[in-house]
């Protein structure tokens, strides 16, 4: 009896505590939201159509994290989903807390691991409210449901809350950029490769990008290597290199032409104190010396677009787009 009712006590206790995960759509959490979102985690990239008519294909105007990404590399009808209320709408607080953090969907559906939940697991509590608060307060886009033929079966993640924590103002500059690095995910991108193959060292660059009709675009060398990495950098020079960014989603680029995967349209929006402390921590890291060509033309072939809407639209067509690694973190 005793037993039971504690049981009941137990039960109860847990059914109030999902209960009661009730997200405040207010100014203040909002803005937080809206720059782990668009610049600091960068959801928009794997979550918005990208234009290839313009340098680091920027999300198209009028699909921001609205869907329709093939991830072709996993399959022709994996597509990511869109997360706008016209999608999210009708999933509680709770359901989209355990999307982004534990990976599992409200079907039950464990999802596909390019969705970096086993990152953002890792956060506070208190940034995934923030995140829900901005997409709950953004406005619906009308596109998909898409298909979502993401093969294999994956298994939850177990969130570690606060493992992953933005410092606070007494850490220092160093501290505060090891966090943006690893909530951003730079590394993914920038790590070191020789001839295609990861050899693993932090930020040494050399990761290949692009496909059929881009040409291929390889990540930088960010150690602090003077003669191939950022060695000769001034803490002035690596911000004025973002803040000449700012605009560079709106220059046009011919398919073919060179252009980037970097995130340029999404970094250069990170505030001067965080870009700053990046560099500070770039700057720990022990030189590499590799030299990186960032771009090499592949002419004749034929562009193949990763964009949904586009592929529906066109005949089917074989082969890759602009490469898996050009979302922020896989
Ligand atoms: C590197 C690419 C990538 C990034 C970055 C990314 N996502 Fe995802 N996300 C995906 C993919 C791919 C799926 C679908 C996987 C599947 O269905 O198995 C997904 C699924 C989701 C879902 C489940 C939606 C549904 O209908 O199943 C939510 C919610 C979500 N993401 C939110 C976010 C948020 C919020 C962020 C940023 C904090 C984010 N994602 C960043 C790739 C990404
Ligand atoms: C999606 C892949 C990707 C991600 C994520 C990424 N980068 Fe890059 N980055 C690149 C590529 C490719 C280049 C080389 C082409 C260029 O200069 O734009 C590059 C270039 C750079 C450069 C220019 C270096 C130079 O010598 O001119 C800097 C600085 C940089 N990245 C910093 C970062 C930081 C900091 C982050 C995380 C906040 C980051 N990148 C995330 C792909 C990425």
């Amino acid at each position: 009896m005793r037993r039971s009712s504690i049981a009941t006590i137990l039960l109860l206790a847990c059914g109030f505590s999902e209960a009661e995960l009730h997200i405040e759509v207010t100014p203040a959490p909002i803005a937080r939201g809206e720059y782990l979102v668009m610049v600091e985690l960068g959801c928009s990239g794997c979550h918005s159509e990208r234009d290839r008519s313009r340098y680091g294909f920027p999300p198209k105007e009028g699909g921001v994290l609205a869907g329709g990404v093939i991830f072709s590399e996993l399959s022709e009808e994996a597509v990511s989903p869109n997360i706008t209320p016209f999608a999210l709408g009708t999933w509680t607080d709770e359901e989209i807390f355990d999307a982004i953090t534990r990976g599992v969907r409200p079907d039950g559906r464990v999802l596909d691991p390019h969705m970096p939940y086993q990152r953002y697991g890792l956060l506070e509590e208190e940034r995934i409210h923030e995140i829900i608060a901005y997409l709950r307060s953004i406005e619906p886009i009308a596109a998909g449901p898409y298909p979502a033929d993401f093969p294999g079966e994956h298994i939850a993640f177990e969130p570690q809350f606060g493992a992953l924590r933005r410092p606070d103002s007494s850490a220092s500059e160093t501290e505060l950029g090891a966090y943006l690095v690893a909530a951003a995910g730079c590394n993914n991108c920038h790590l070191g490769t020789d001839g295609g193959a990861l050899t693993g060292e932090p930020f040494a660059g050399g990761r290949e990008f692009g496909g059929p009709g881009i040409g291929l675009i390889r990540a930088a060398n960010l150690t602090p290597d003077i003669a191939t990495g950022l060695g000769g950098w001034t803490r002035e020079a690596f911000l004025a290199r973002f803040e000449g960014m700012r605009e560079s989603r709106y220059w046009p680029v011919k398919l073919g032409e060179p252009n980037t995967t970097m995130h340029w349209w999404q970094y250069s929006d990170m505030t001067q104190s965080d870009l700053s402390a990046i560099y500070a921590y770039l700057r720990t890291l022990p030189p590499v010396r590799h030299s990186v060509v960032r771009f090499e033309p592949r002419p004749g072939e034929a562009p193949v677009s990763r964009s949904w809407s586009e592929r529906v639209s066109t005949v089917p067509a074989e082969g890759g787009g602009f490469g898996a690694g050009a979302s922020p973190a896989d």
